[in-house]
């Protein structure tokens, strides 16, 4: 059997004295789809910002397809196939679609991204036509689009996303549902954040809940947004109930 693509054991991350990450401890199957979620100030994007390499645990260990990667940087990290997008549009504006994916390739490796790579990139997430297009000309939903191809063109085979269908239409949505599915069909592993549960409910096979930093649920998304303690987390922030 083939090793978990993500291992975490008793992850640690204090910012100053506060555990904002309470020994957190999780695996992520191969060709999984998998949502993380949790009320507002959970700690989602500080345990990406853990994983993949832009803040160090203060405790536990992080192994990526076997192999210990604790305390490794992101640029090491991206290197083995471990990339994320981050909250909010990480594009160069002012640069063609083809050329952003260029450039994020050669900020994280040495070999240039081929033109082989880049239409398969490009075919997968149904950007082709857009590819000699401005990025600050594109809607939301292809910036988002454009985002995780990036990531792609390091060659991930483990992606976190981080709120990818955030300020999108249900159109948008939908089509981003379908793009996410696409890469994993091609195997790529991925781990999700969202507040639009709808929207991940349908795309992932296993949610686990962050509250407070600590793991309090890991099941398939029907039974875990029906247990009364996550339910109970979600009170006052009224997230589970958002579209
Ligand atoms: N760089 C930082 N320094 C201090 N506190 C931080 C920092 N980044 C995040 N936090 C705190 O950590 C907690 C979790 O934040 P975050 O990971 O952004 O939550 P989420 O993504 O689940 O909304 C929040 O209380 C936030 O204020
Ligand atoms: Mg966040």
């Amino acid at each position: 059997m083939s090793p978990p693509a993500l291992s975490l054991t008793g992850v640690t991350k204090k910012f100053g004295q506060t555990e904002i990450i309470r020994g957190v401890s999780m695996n992520v199957a191969a060709g999984e789809r998998h949502a993380l979620i949790g009320p507002n100030g959970a700690g989602k994007t500080t345990l990406f910002n853990v994983i993949t390499g832009f803040v160090r645990p203060v405790a536990g260990r992080i192994s990526f397809r076997g192999q210990d990667v604790t305390g490794y940087l992101a640029h090491r990290l991206v290197r083995l196939g471990l990339a994320r997008t981050f909250q909010g549009a990480r594009i160069f504006s002012n640069m063609s679609i083809a050329e952003c994916l260029a450039v994020a390739r050669r900020r994280r490796t040495a070999d240039a991204l081929s033109a082989a790579e880049l239409d398969e990139i490009l075919a997968l997430l149904d950007l082709e036509k857009y590819m000699s297009e401005q990025a600050s000309t594109l809607p939301s939903g292809l910036i988002r689009l454009l985002g995780i191809a990036m990531a792609l063109s390091t060659g991930a085979r483990l992606l976190l996303l981080d709120e990818p269908a955030a300020g999108l239409s249900a159109e948008e949505t939908e089509v981003l549902q379908r793009s996410i599915r696409r890469l994993n069909q091609v195997g790529v592993t991925l781990v999700v954040v969202d507040h639009n549960l709808q929207f991940l409910m349908g795309l992932v096979s296993r949610a686990i809940v962050l509250d407070a930093g600590r793991l309090i649920a890991d099941g398939p998304p029907g039974v875990v947004t029906t247990e009364p303690r996550v339910i109970e987390a979600y009170i006052g922030g009224a997230d589970l109930a958002e579209d």
